[in-house]
């Protein structure tokens, strides 16, 4: 098989990169090792900056998401049983919409059989080749057949765990991470949110986010530590956990129930140098992870798709410049959003060995954050997505 660019990874880089390039008429193979069940029972982001949302629109997959996704124009911080508003429509002018990146990842499955390109899933022994040549391949097996897909370019969208990185040159990679004293238990619940924004609660006893995916669908994080088994964690203790660390006036309006999904996260910044090796690009998770306190991942997934595609349709058309800026570009972006997302993590958690004065540095940065509309406005703009 031949095509123009062989994408590893049917997760939402890979998905929505296929579609973008679908549309300008570049053709793509999505190689995707897991079943698509497997694939889209995922529980991960559900917050989309604005530049996801148009982005999403650009490839034709935004229909559900704008009649059912939600408009978010602010969040809560709470800190010592009390809130302030981050005001991202008046600081910025610009939203955010919730929408789950399982509903994201359905449409663009979707969006791809529609264009009679389905996702190749079931894949094992993905192996990309010749990426310093002017003829890469990549060779798979699928049902203990082999098969070879000889392509122009091949896009890295196997997340953190997947081979493309593996493929860059030690000598070549530069990867800087840094690994979170603590995880992040979520529960899904067929309960109303227990407010119309999101919430982030600083408390002495840890860290706990209250989002949603619906009117009828909540999502809630607590912090809690390392060694934690998510089986040790009742739903009930999880709820009572909650009530502890968020607002008295928010505890009480919390409504219960059972626990439809529930799982530990564990929390790093990872971001691997170069994005780019010879006919190699790599896009989301496979280039950087970033501590989810920001509602960063899945968009900075999505930032990457944009320059790749910008590069690609531009290569294609005569004009090599853009992609051959890609990594400069992308990487400008992703640490920016690791700042935010490190800054944020550090100002809400609570580090096991941070002490008094850390303690101290996170009630100032809130109190600073509740009194100064520069300083409100600075976490808006981040929040809310940097301009690609
Ligand atoms: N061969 C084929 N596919 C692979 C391989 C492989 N060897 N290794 C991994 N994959 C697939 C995974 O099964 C997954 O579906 O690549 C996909 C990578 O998807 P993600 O990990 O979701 O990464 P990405 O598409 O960059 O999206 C980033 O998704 O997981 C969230 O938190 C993450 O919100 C962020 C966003
Ligand atoms: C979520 O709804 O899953 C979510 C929202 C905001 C975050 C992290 C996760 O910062």
């Amino acid at each position: 098989m031949r095509t123009q660019i062989c994408i590893i990874g049917g997760g939402p880089s890979g998905l929505l990169l296929a579609q973008l390039l679908h549309r300008v008429g570049i053709a793509s193979v999505v190689l995707e090792r897991r079943s698509r069940a497997h694939v889209l029972g995922r529980i991960r982001a559900g917050v989309l900056e604005w530049g996801s949302v148009e982005l999403l629109r650009l490839a034709g997959v935004g229909a559900r998401m704008d009649a059912q996704g939600h408009v978010h124009e602010g969040i809560y911080l709470a800190s010592r049983n009390k809130g302030f508003r981050i005001d991202f429509k008046k600081l910025t002018g610009k939203s955010v919409m919730v929408w789950g990146q399982t509903e994201v990842t359905r449409d663009l499955y979707e969006a791809r059989d529609a264009a009679g390109d389905p996702v190749i899933c079931g894949v094992e022994g993905v192996a990309p080749h010749d990426l310093d040549s002017d003829a890469p391949y990549v060779t798979y097996t699928l049902d203990g057949a082999e098969h070879r897909i000889d392509c122009d370019f091949v896009a890295g969208c196997d997340g953190f765990h997947g081979p493309s990185r593996q493929a860059i040159p030690a000598e070549v990679l530069r990867e800087y991470e840094r690994v979170y004293p603590f995880g992040w238990l979520g529960i899904l619940s067929e309960t109303p949110p227990v407010s119309d924004e999101l919430i982030y609660a600083n408390h002495e006893r840890g860290f706990a986010l209250c989002s949603m995916r619906s009117d009828q669908l909540s999502r809630h994080y607590l912090q809690v530590p390392l060694g934690d088994r998510v089986e040790a964690w009742t739903d009930s203790a999880f709820w009572e956990e909650l009530r502890r660390r968020i607002p008295t006036e928010s505890a009480e309006a919390l409504v219960t129930g059972p626990s439809v999904e529930k799982s530990i996260a564990p929390l790093r910044s990872f971001v691997a140098e170069p994005m780019r090796w010879g006919r190699l690009f790599l896009v989301g998770d496979a280039a950087h992870i970033v501590p989810p306190t920001g509602a960063k991942g899945l968009n900075l997934a999505f930032s990457d798709v944009h320059y790749l595609h910008d590069g690609l349709t531009r290569h294609y058309q005569g004009d090599s410049r853009a992609l051959d800026s890609y990594s400069e570009r992308a990487l400008a972006r992703v640490w920016k959003s690791e700042r935010f997302s490190w800054s944020m993590t550090t100002m809400l958690h609570r580090f096991p060995d941070g002490g008094g004065f850390a303690q101290k540095m996170q009630d100032s940065e809130l109190a600073y954050l509740e009194q100064s509309t520069a300083a409100q406005t600075a976490l808006a703009e981040n929040y809310v997505g940097l301009p690609f």
